[in-house]
């Protein structure tokens, strides 16, 4: 069956920071330094799900989906990012799930959405090699506890952007800049989703995923060195999370002059490239990049997308790229391309509560219907599509941008924690109703 969903992450939505337990993450430290999120927003009441989780199920058995994409806060879990865990935090997830699956919506756990314990980032963080073998002991922990009902877990979630925005460009969590020397942050992300893989299997998980953020790359002419740049950027966005999963092996990134990735040890690609039962894809917009212009540190230069609608974020919509990405991930890919599921697709908009109480965003409504109409085209050109999520059920904190991008099916006010469904909200249920799978875009 087809699994249409919502997805959300733990530190966009639960706030209630130190309820429970709960011991700081990196978000939450990166959150309070002056000057890092915009308008100095942080996600210490978030949309308060962590107390009104119910509600919000109930709004997703409203809307009709059969599955709900959360992630589980690592710190909750254990709040100093080791040892035993705390039963409250356990406690909490396990009310969740329970209340998903009394409502017949099937839970998919995320268990690393950026939010690490701020205890392990004082341990080195994700540059040191002992953070995936603690993602081994989280993963063991909360499947022990959930497995029996969870069925579809998720490792990561784009372990390329927590590199890029958290540790190339200090944009988000944990604010570092280190360029390429990042690059042992990929690395360890990735055999801490083989080791926590191999923990979940262990402790009963029936599906295991990864989610990779993918963009279908295009150069900004047909010049060698446009395309040369391209094939770059392809390399360490798509290929670099894809193909040791998916193959067992590190593409070339001679084009950054890495020649020998040196934290690669013997037999930490085999652990990498576990069997999965599905890739998990998150699109938003595909890349054009050309050559830069003069001396620089990075092969490529992103030159934007012109021509198409853009989202508030001014993202440009181009749904025909989620096809374009399907379609190139199998081609790529082939037989050792496993299910996809398209756990992140959606929008923001300006969403303006209007004073009839409705949020008409018309604009969603387009976006959506062409998206899933690209996911139909896909699985008409043979791509095996098992799911696709809406980012988000919710208006959240979106990271950098604070409160003020809304991506939600449903409107938060953040003064009063009122919901309010909107026209998109509707719309997807009354689609949902009569479409068991994606439909061709109208
Ligand atoms: C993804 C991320 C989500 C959400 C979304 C919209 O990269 O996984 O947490 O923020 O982008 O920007």
């Amino acid at each position: 069956m087809f699994l249409w969903g919502t997805a959300t992450a733990s530190y966009q939505i639960e706030g209630a920071v130190t309820a429970g337990g709960r011991g700081p993450s990196v978000w939450d430290t990166f959150a309070h330094e002056p000057g890092r999120v915009r308008d100095g927003h942080t996600g210490d009441v978030a949309c308060d799900h962590y107390h009104r989780w119910q509600e919000d199920v109930e709004l997703m058995d409203g809307l009709g989906v059969g599955s709900y994409r959360f992630s589980i806060a690592w710190p909750r879990i254990q709040p100093d990012g080791v040892g035993a865990p705390s039963q409250e935090g356990l406690d909490f997830y396990d009310r969740l799930v329970d209340g998903l699956c009394a409502r017949g919506i099937v839970p998919a756990a995320t268990l690393f959405h950026w939010d690490l314990p701020q205890a392990l980032q004082d341990r080195g963080g994700w540059m040191a090699r002992d953070t995936a073998a603690r993602l081994a002991d989280y993963a063991a922990i909360v499947a022990e506890r959930l497995a029996d009902r969870v069925p579809l877990w998720i490792t990561l979630n784009e372990p390329f952007v927590h590199m890029a925005l958290g540790h190339a460009f200090g944009a988000h969590a944990p604010g570092q800049a280190l360029m390429l020397d990042a690059l042992p942050v990929g690395h360890h992300q990735l055999l801490g989703h083989g080791l926590a893989a191999q923990a979940l299997r262990a402790h009963g998980a029936e599906r295991v995923l990864i989610t990779n953020n993918c963009t279908p790359v295009w150069a900004a002419s047909e010049s060698d060195q446009d395309v040369r740049a391209a094939e770059a950027y392809d390399t360490v966005h798509n290929r670099l999370f894809n193909d040791p999963v998916l193959l067992g092996k590190y593409p070339d990134l001679s084009a950054y002059g890495v020649t020998n990735l040196d934290v690669v040890q013997d037999g930490d690609l085999s652990i990498i490239a576990q069997p999965l039962d599905g890739l998990g894809v998150n699109y938003y917009n595909p890349t054009r990049v050309a050559a830069p212009a003069g001396p620089a540190e990075l092969p490529f230069e992103d030159v934007g997308i012109t021509g198409h609608p853009t989202t508030s974020f001014g993202w440009p919509v181009v749904p025909d790229g989620l096809r374009e990405l399907l379609t190139s991930l199998r081609a790529r890919y082939g037989d050792a391309l496993p299910p996809v599921y398209v756990t992140e697709n959606g929008c923001s908009q300006p969403d303006d509560l209007a004073a009839d109480g409705t949020v008409d965003d018309q604009d969603r409504i387009t976006y959506l219907d062409g998206h899933i109409g690209a996911v139909r085209a896909a699985m008409d050109q043979g791509v095996d599509v098992r799911g696709y999520y809406v980012w988000s059920l919710l208006d959240n904190f979106e990271w950098a941008e604070g409160y003020t991008q809304r991506f939600g099916l449903v409107h938060v006010d953040f003064a009063t924690q009122e919901r309010t469904p909107k026209a998109s909200y509707h719309w997807l249920r009354d689609r949902l109703a009569a479409h068991p799978e994606p439909w061709p875009a109208s």
